[in-house]
């Protein structure tokens, strides 16, 4: 059911909610959708309050000026009600954006935050790089909230920030509203980990950071063990008084409310996919099929999770021609140096284990390195007998929840490693920690050969939790938080 906000929303994202493509017939430039949880659940709240998105829009100042198409008369995506006059696309010289989000987005908060300390690079005119991003993201974000406020003269809009690229935006965007007298609300959330004092300090300017995340009046985070990390960071790096009961920290004479908000999926968008997805062709009845869906990404733990399926081969030569692995990757951040070297280590160790495993009629891994469609993808989830989802680290993990989402015919099996959010809650699943792999192999072994009324219970009770827990449960829990939640989605939250 479509979540309602008393407040004209304007979200502020590294990236606008679709990509912009060119149109192979016309060669007119085109919205392209861009899948993922974030879009579907805040896009139609953006739409129906007539808020506004600010978001980089994939293009330069150098590139030539392109104006945001409207949409498509036949887009059905949940942007597709967004005017072009509601986007404001950032755009910024190619050199300070690419050092802002490959240098230091990229580079050193993606790994430091996921507790990777030995793969960030701490440099400071990356950082600086940054601040100027930010700060030309808050100076349109106030753009918007001018606008908003011309529209809904006697509104307060929400400003709600998204994620690692946007932590310096807030101060700057209170400042300069508080100038003009515009009374705002504004929030923070991380879709990634938020890590413990000992990896935090590590970044040089973490104080300034810290700051500026808590410009916000609600920061949120998926789980309490983010949220606790926060406020111990907070204690110890700006001796804020924190209250960790009740999960506050105060900061400049304001109280900010640090809130776990566990991220969710369109639970029935993707039970309907599942239900009209063409079947999955396979090589025999018989065939089983392990899955994989992930970013082709270090956190992912793909080389561990791929060794661990040698292992069950060399183990169980009995799974020979039954046992199909198939991994789909998707090109992520393709210009840092260490996404290139996991693709090459990763097509190499692919292409051993086939060549030593594979049969006339077989080769165990089945590897996609591309896009899918949503189609496709829950074709996937439908028909796979495990789903093994094991980073070595992860803020939440939508795959793990499409796939339950998804399984509407016979019932398979979910492993997880609880190194990712979803661990924390998903208990049904067959928990395993990736770095073990002769464990990893004897647990793909059991998902495999798990008897069927096994896998009913514990597919049912996932998949429950995922239905009541579904995303717009987090919109609204988010609203909440903020004091922006409508009367009608007031009976319908938490607490
Ligand atoms: P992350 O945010 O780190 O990429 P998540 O698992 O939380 O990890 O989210 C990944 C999202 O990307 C999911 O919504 C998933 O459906 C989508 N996705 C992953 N692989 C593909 C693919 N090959 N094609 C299309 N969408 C994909
Ligand atoms: C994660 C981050 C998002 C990011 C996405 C894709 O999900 O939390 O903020 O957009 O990865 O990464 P990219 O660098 O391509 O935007």
């Amino acid at each position: 059911m479509q979540v309602h906000s008393t407040s004209p929303m304007v979200v502020v994202a590294n990236r606008l909610p679709f990509c912009l493509g060119t149109d192979p017939d016309t060669g007119k430039l085109i919205r392209k959708q861009c899948a993922g949880g974030l879009v579907t659940a805040v896009a139609p709240v953006v739409v129906e309050t007539q808020g506004l998105w600010v978001g980089w829009s994939g293009l330069h100042t150098e590139d030539e000026n392109v104006e945001i198409p409207e949409a498509d008369p036949n887009d059905q995506s949940p942007t597709a009600g967004l005017k072009s006059s509601q986007v404001l696309p950032v755009t910024m010289p190619k050199k300070v954006f690419s050092d802002y989000y490959n240098g230091c987005c990229n580079a050193t908060f993606w790994p430091l935050f996921h507790s990777m300390p030995d793969r960030a690079t701490f440099q400071a005119d990356k950082w600086e790089a940054y601040r100027e991003v930010n700060r030309e993201f808050a100076r349109l974000t106030v753009e918007a909230v001018k606008r908003l406020r011309e529209s809904h003269p006697d509104s307060v809009p929400l400003v709600w920030l998204h994620d690692y690229h946007m932590m310096l935006a807030a101060n700057t965007i209170r400042e300069k509203c508080d100038e003009l007298n515009m009374p705002i609300k504004m929030a923070f959330f991380l879709h990634i980990p938020f890590p413990s004092w000992d990896i935090t300090r590590l970044f040089p300017w973490d104080d300034e950071l810290l700051q500026g995340v808590l410009g916000c009046d609600s920061i949120g985070f998926h789980i309490d063990d983010y949220c606790l990390n926060f406020i111990d960071c907070c204690q110890r790096r700006l001796g804020c008084r924190v209250d960790r009961q009740q999960m506050l920290v105060e900061h400049n004479s304001r109280t900010i409310s640090i809130n776990p908000l566990p991220i969710s999926i369109p639970y029935e968008r993707f039970v309907q996919l599942a239900e009209k997805a063409p079947k999955v062709v396979k090589n025999n009845p018989q065939e089983q099929l392990l899955l994989g869906v992930d970013r082709l990404d270090y956190t992912k733990g793909l080389v561990h999770r791929i060794r661990a399926f040698e292992t069950l081969l060399e183990k169980h030569p009995e799974l020979k021609e039954k046992v199909t692995f198939l991994q789909v990757a998707v090109p992520s951040r393709t210009d840092v140096k260490e996404y290139q070297e996991l693709k090459e280590e990763l097509d190499q160790l692919i292409g051993k284990i086939n060549g030593q495993f594979s049969t006339p009629n077989w080769s165990p891994i089945r590897y996609i390195y591309g896009c899918v469609s949503q189609d496709q993808l829950a074709a996937f989830y439908r028909d796979s007998s495990v789903a093994v989802v094991t980073p070595l680290r992860d803020g939440m993990n939508l795959v793990a929840k499409e796939f339950v989402a998804c399984q509407t015919g016979e019932p398979g099996v979910l492993i997880l490693s609880p190194f990712a959010g979803a661990g924390i809650s998903m208990h049904e699943a067959l928990h395993v920690n990736p770095y073990e792999t002769n464990e990893f192999s004897d647990t793909i072994y059991r998902a495999l050969t798990m008897p069927k009324d096994e896998r009913e219970m514990r597919m049912k009770q996932l998949r429950r939790r995922e239905r009541d827990h579904d995303v717009n449960f987090w919109l609204r829990n988010f609203l909440k938080t903020v004091d922006c939640l409508s009367d009608v989605d007031k009976s319908q939250v938490s607490g």
